[in-house]
Formats: C-alpha cells, sequence, structure tokens
C-alpha cells in the first residue's frame, strides 16, 4: 500500500503530521513517501504542483492531502498559484468523483449557528463532480468582445459543459452511494442539484440523471435548483440524503454543508477516479492565520485517512477502528480550540493526535 503524503501550506504539514503516526499505530505495512505540493513547493522550486511530485501521485494508491494556499500568493499569475496544484492532481489523475460529509457529531451539536433540533442527527453526503464543469471547460481566456453589451471592450469568459459519460458515471456514484447508506439505515435518496431553469448544462445534466435514476427504483430522486439547494440546506437540512452536482455548485452548496455542522474542523473528503486511487484530504483550507501555532484541529485529516483506508486500500476495519478512536476522543471531553465549549478540555493539534492514538490502544 503505497502512499503520497501531499502536507502542503498553512497547518497542512502539522495537521499530515498527526494523521500519519496514527496510521503508523496501526498495524499494517505502509509505503510513505512525502513530497512538497501548493505554495512550498513553488518556494523550492518555482511551481505549485512539480512533475516528481505529480508522478509520486500517480504512481501511488492514496494521497494523503493537507492544503494549500496563503494569502502571499494571490499576486501570482495564476498557473503558478498553490490552487493549482489541488486542480492538477484531479485532472492528471482522472479524480472525478468528490465525497464530501457532512455528520453532525452528537457532542458538538453547541458549536453550530443553527437550531440544535435542525442539526442533531444531521447526516448528509455530498457529491460533487470534480473534473468537469466551468472549473475545466475550453475555451477560456480573455479577448475583445465582438458582440454582447459592451463590443470592443475587454472581456473575460469560462465555458461550462459537461458530456453524458460524464455525467452518467457522476450519476452512478451518487445512486450507489445512496444504497449503501440505505443499507446502513438512511432514506435511500438521492437530489440532484442543477440550474436547469437557465443553463443548457444542467437540463442536459437533469436529463441524463433522471435517465440513470430508472436503473436504481430502490433509490428516491429528486431535482432542485442550486438557489433553492442553497435555501433548504440552512432551513431544513435534514430532508437531504445523498446530493449529487456538478463541481462548481458542488464546490459552494458543500463549504454551506459544512458549517451546518459547526465544526469544519471534523469533516474529511475522499476524490476518486475509476481505479479507486483517490485523494484524501479535510474539507477546511490551509488556515495561514493560525499556522504553526499546534492549535489546528487535526481530526478532519485523521478522519480523511480513515476514508482512505476503505476506499482506496481496502482496510473497512482499520478505517473503523480509527473513527471509534475520534468518537472516543470527543466522549473524553478533548477539544482543539475550534470546537471548544464551557466544560471541555481544550487541547493542540499534536495533544489531539496522542489521544487519538491512545484510543486506538
Ligand atoms: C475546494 C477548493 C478548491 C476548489 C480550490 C482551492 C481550487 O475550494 O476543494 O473546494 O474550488 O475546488
Ligand atoms: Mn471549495
Amino acid at each position: 500500500m503505497k502512499i503520497a503524503v501531499l502536507p502542503g501550506d498553512g497547518i497542512g504539514t502539522e495537521i499530515v503530521s498527526e494523521a500519519v503516526k496514527v496510521l503508523n499505530t496501526l498495524d499494517l505495512k505502509f509505503e510513505m513517501e512525502t513530497a512538497l505540493v501548493g505554495g512550498a513547493a513553488y518556494d523550492a522550486y518555482g511551481h505549485p504542483l512539480p512533475e516528481a511530485t505529480l508522478k509520486l501521485a500517480m504512481d501511488s494508491d492514496a494521497v494523503l492531502f493537507g492544503a494549500v494556499g496563503d494569502w502571499k500568493y494571490d499576486t501570482l499569475d495564476r498557473p503558478l498559484r498553490p490552487e493549482q496544484a489541488i486542480l492538477g492532481l484531479r485532472k492528471n489523475m482522472g479524480l472525478f468523483a468528490n465525497f464530501r460529509p457532512a455528520i453532525c457529531y452528537e457532542q458538538l451539536v453547541g458549536a453550530s449557528s443553527l437550531k440544535p433540533e435542525l442539526i442533531s442527527g444531521l447526516d448528509i453526503l455530498i457529491i460533487r463532480e470534480l473534473t468537469g464543469d466551468i472549473y475545466f471547460g475550453q475555451p477560456r481566456g480573455r479577448r475583445i468582445a465582438t458582440d454582447g453589451h459592451f463590443p470592443g471592450a475587454e472581456e473575460a469568459f469560462d465555458t461550462m459543459r459537461y458530456s453524458k459519460p460524464e455525467i452518467e458515471r457522476i450519476a452512478h456514484v451518487a445512486f450507489q452511494a445512496a444504497r449503501k447508506r440505505k443499507a446502513a439505515g438512511t432514506e435511500g435518496r438521492v437530489t440532484s442539484v442543477d440550474k436547469a431553469n437557465v443553463l443548457e448544462t444542467f437540463q442536459f445534466w437533469k436529463d441524463v440523471v433522471t435517465e440513470v435514476g430508472k436503473e436504481y427504483p430502490d433509490i428516491a430522486l429528486d431535482h432542485m435548483y442550486v438557489d433553492n439547494a442553497a435555501m433548504q440546506l440552512v432551513k431544513e437540512p435534514k430532508r437531504f440524503d445523498v446530493v449529487v452536482t456538478g463541481n462548481m455548485f458542488g464546490d459552494i452548496l458543500s463549504d454551506e454543508a459544512s458549517m451546518l455542522t459547526g465544526s469544519i474542523g471534523m469533516l474529511p473528503s475522499a476524490s476518486l477516479n475509476t481505479k479507486n486511487q483517490g485523494l484524501y484530504e479535510p474539507s477546511h483550507g490551509s488556515a495561514p492565520d493560525i499556522a504553526g501555532k499546534g492549535i489546528a484541529n487535526p481530526l478532519a485529516t485523521i478522519l480523511s485517512a480513515a476514508m482512505m483506508l476503505r476506499f482506496s486500500l481496502n482496510q473497512p476495519e482499520a478505517a473503523q477502528r480509527i473513527e471509534a478512536a475520534v468518537q472516543k476522543v470527543l466522549a473524553l471531553g478533548l477539544r482543539t480550540g475550534d470546537i471548544w465549549s464551557e466544560g471541555t478540555t481544550k487541547v493542540g493539534t499534536r495533544e489531539m493526535g496522542d489521544a487519538v492514538v491512545k484510543a486506538l490502544g
């Protein structure tokens, strides 16, 4: 089992160290190799995704990723910005299926800005298509307008597009995930989010998802416009089970969903290709404001390592052990600053990692 460890920038190194520590506690043999990515790679090699880092990732069964980005790179040309590293990995590895669970941990209900009754027991899974849409559509660029409201003016443009097979494969991923979750007790529903009332691309999306849905009569399918979905997520989040949507809507809705739980520091994510090779990263970013202080929450990264064991390394038992250890640590009342509340014990990044290791015992 070969793992590429790419800590990246900001709090990335601190949180990934804790996940690596947890992995090394398991009685499993991993070959782990670390490489620079993002701003750290730009500083060392002049590129956010050096050839060697990409090769290491492509040759591994899984990538354990921290986070990339820092304000100090905001003035670089786009191809050199840290974010290009994650986009490049997604594109080159074909990581089209992004799983972003939003789970409300019972002990952390109070950390949400929503009323406890709205989010207690919340367990939704956002499945975001990750290699298509306006993120990667060509052509894109700048030019002088020849039509529109201001012919002759400078303009910029991107292309929103999806092919039928791209929609079909992500729809299958969503229906299969809903089926798996239903077997474990959820409702068995897929909500496909689109903007079919305005965009041709998303009328097509809706049509194709409907077609694929016919192969899953045991799973309920509904469709929702993205603006309404944004509203329903805060109004009645528990009405959702699996949400499937395109790259850009998924980017936005998954941030919204993660905040419902009040603890983005707890949420893992997985990005998979057709070979189940995957990239695993916390849902949060590089948090440069708290980098190096030893206070970041490593649990999202530790839980991402658990997802890696389950999805890419075929070690479901080890995954479950880690998840149980995290639950145990929360039950003991240990909290990093982001999830701390009156009556619990505040700990730092390392102490939290150590506590998980101990709970694995
Ligand atoms: C995410 C991030 C990325 C995205 C950025 C860093 C390119 O926001 O993973 O959600 O927009 O996909
Ligand atoms: Mn995002």
